[in-house]
């Protein structure tokens, strides 16, 4: 009997999901994430271990532990920029400064890394 070989495209897809599965496990850019953080206002209300107006990073990585559906409820949170309330008045959540998917997800695994 004779084995067909692996199609080149399923090749490259498992490829692809290899390499992306090293890179979901690999370390936050921790000077990329404060730089994102810091030009999208985000530490105007937020700090790592303190609360401002907002809950502290440290509090959000609590809040989605060990949930997997926690880094798809952070990614809608800080780009479509929900009503939220500050001292009892409502305003729209701030939008993160940035369009790059892998930028805005290395700032939401800074967060629930913490
Ligand atoms: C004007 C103040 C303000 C700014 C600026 C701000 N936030 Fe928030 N953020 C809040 C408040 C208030 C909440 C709590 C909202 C609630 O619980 O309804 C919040 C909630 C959050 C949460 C928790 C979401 C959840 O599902 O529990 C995250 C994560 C977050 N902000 C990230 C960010 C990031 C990243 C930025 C910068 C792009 C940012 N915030 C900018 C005020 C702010």
């Amino acid at each position: 009997m004779k084995f067909r070989s692996a199609h080149p495209a399923l090749l490259a897809a498992s490829v692809a999901a290899l390499l992306f599965s090293t890179m979901a496990g690999a370390a936050v850019d921790e000077t990329a994430a404060e730089a994102l953080s810091k030009k999208s206002n985000c530490t105007k209300c937020h700090s790592v271990d303190k609360k401002k107006d907002g809950p502290s990073f440290k509090v959000t990585a609590a809040k989605y532990k060990g949930k997997a559906d926690g880094e798809a409820k952070v990614f809608k949170h800080i780009t479509t920029g929900p009503k939220i309330k500050i001292d009892d008045v409502e305003e729209d959540h701030q939008i993160v400064k940035s369009k790059d998917d892998a930028e805005i997800k290395n700032l939401i695994n800074y967060i629930l890394s913490r």
